[in-house]
């Protein structure tokens, strides 16, 4: 049930209730105070009656007579009773004439000693009734008694009358009384009501941003609820704000620890693969050592016989021309052997001042062969100058680097090599226009051994080896490629620009 409805049934009902006491309050006064009056008209008129009893003397006819005018003559007597002392001296006979509209009626009987008494009682034939009772003296000094009976009817119609009038002005009054108050209350009430309900409905549907309606100061009990209701929003407004940007900043501290996590994971990832790289080049170092010692010792043997040999006076010049060159080969593979060992022990760079235009150039005359140089178009492009860095791991690079893009160009396509320095840094880039790699090829590169190139065509060495070349120099080497497109290989390490 609506408010307007609750607060309108309310008054309804008080008001009806407090009419309902009202009337049925003035009505019995009303009642009341109509039965005093005929209580005292019939005292009066019992009285004025026994007067004129006492005039007519003492014949029955006379006084019957006298009886049944006072009963026609006066509305509402229903009945009057005279009682007389039939013979004086005898007590116990007594002549009652009974008048009432119907006629006199006289009987005879013992009559109870009277008193003086008005009183109301139930008739079983007239209703409620006023009976009065007055003894007196006849005019032969007997002892009489006369009784007046009269109706109560006439204030019973009276208070019906006005109950039946009253009912309807009520009723008319409330009607309009009640009309009244459902406008009004509409007016003062239940439109602010519905403005307040209006906001909250809003809240509910999740705008924040709506104001209840009323004056910012003063007002009444609304006015007082709507700013608390503001009050309440406003602080509401706040906590949203503060969550919404704990939250927020709760999802950036997240996303920065996964961030960091993930970091963490790919370091982890490449420090594992790292460390199998190391212990395979730390197993290739073993077994270049072996080498060493098994071919070393014997080279060594060999080239001092050989030097024997060239000393000796009974050899020919010639024969010691092709022994000093045998003894030359000799030594050369015992330094091949040595450069091998050094390389997969690890790099100790040395700083030198290279140009780096011959630089680059040696490197690709080393790597290209003519049948190369038919197919691929080669670009070129390096900054004059000189640096100052390790001339051979740098050459190192770029031959293992132009010799994978080669590899990577079995049909043909484009070189494209640069030197230029950025910063305190040299960078080398070698691009190809070959068959690139797939994400999987690219990942395992950087290891020793991983090659995809059949058995006796490649070691998978030479970029585990420009790796350690390029941590020795302390920069890093890149790659980005795209099967089918090509790759690049970047290198980029610190080294000293010569002033030239
Ligand atoms: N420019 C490139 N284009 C496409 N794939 C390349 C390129 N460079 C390297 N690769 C891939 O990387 C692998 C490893 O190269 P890496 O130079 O280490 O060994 P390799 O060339 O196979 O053998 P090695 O250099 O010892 O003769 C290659 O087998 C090839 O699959
Ligand atoms: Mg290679």
């Amino acid at each position: 049930m609506s408010l307007r409805l609750q607060l309108v049934a309310l008054f309804t009902a008080v008001l009806a209730g407090t009419l309902l006491a009202a009337t049925a309050l003035g009505l019995r006064i009303a009642q009341g105070s109509v039965e005093t009056e005929i209580r005292k008209r019939t005292d009066e008129l019992a009285f004025a009656t026994t007067v004129g009893l006492k005039k007519a003397g003492s014949d029955d006819e006379l006084l019957s007579e006298e009886l049944a005018a006072t009963v026609r003559m006066h509305r509402g007597l229903l009945r009057a009773e005279l009682t007389r002392q039939a013979a004086l001296g005898i007590d116990a006979e007594f002549t009652v004439a009974r008048s009432s509209p119907s006629g006199i009626d006289f009987t005879r009987t013992r009559g109870p000693a009277a008193r003086t008494s008005t009183e109301v009682l139930e008739d079983p034939e007239a209703g409620r009734v006023v009976r009065v009772v007055m003894p007196f003296s006849d005019s032969r000094g007997g002892r009489a008694r006369l009784v007046l009976l009269a109706s109560l009817g006439e204030a019973q119609r009276l208070v019906a009358a006005e109950r039946r009038a009253l009912l309807q002005v009520a009723l008319g009054a409330s009607l309009f009384l009640v009309i009244a108050f459902w406008i009004l209350l509409g007016r003062i009430l239940i439109r602010r009501v519905s403005a307040l309900e209006a906001t909250m409905r809003a809240v509910e549907g999740g705008q924040l941003a709506v104001v209840a309606p009323g004056p910012a100061e003063g007002g009444d009990e609304l006015a007082y609820l709507a700013r608390g209701f503001n009050r309440m929003l406003a602080q509401i407004r706040g906590f949203n704000a503060e969550l919404t940007r704990k939250i927020e900043d709760a999802t950036a501290e997240l996303t920065r620890k996964n961030r960091t996590l993930e970091e963490l994971n790919e370091l982890l990832v490449a420090a594992r693969r790292d460390l199998t790289a190391k212990e395979r080049l730390a197993a290739l170092g073993q077994l270049a050592g072996t080498i060493a010692h098994e071919l070393g010792n014997p080279l060594n043997a060999l080239s001092g016989h050989l030097q024997l040999i060239a000393r000796r006076t009974d050899v020919s010049d010639p024969a010691k021309a092709q022994v000093a060159i045998v003894n030359a080969e000799a030594q050369r593979m015992a330094q091949i052997i040595r450069r091998f060992l050094d390389q997969t022990r690890g790099f100790t760079p040395t700083a030198e001042e290279v140009p780096l235009g011959p630089l680059v150039d040696a490197a690709l005359d080393l790597t290209l062969g003519t049948e190369a140089r038919a197919k691929i178009q080669v670009t070129r492009e390096v900054e004059s100058g000189a640096v100052r860095t390790d001339p051979g791991l740098v050459r190192h690079l770029l031959t293992n680097l132009v010799a994978n893009a080669i590899d990577a160009m079995p049909q043909g396509g484009r070189l494209d090599v640069r030197a230029h320095r950025d910063g305190p840094d040299l960078v080398l880039r070698v691009a190809d226009s070959g068959v690139g790699m797939a994400p999987e090829v690219k990942r395992h590169i950087f290891e020793p051994f991983f090659t995809t190139k059949p058995k006796g065509k490649g070691t998978g060495l030479g970029l585990a080896i420009c790796k350690e070349i390029a941590r020795a120099l302390k920069g890093r080497i890149d790659v980005e490629s795209e099967p089918g497109r090509g790759s690049a290989f970047t290198v980029r390490f610190p080294a000293e620009r010569v002033p030239s």
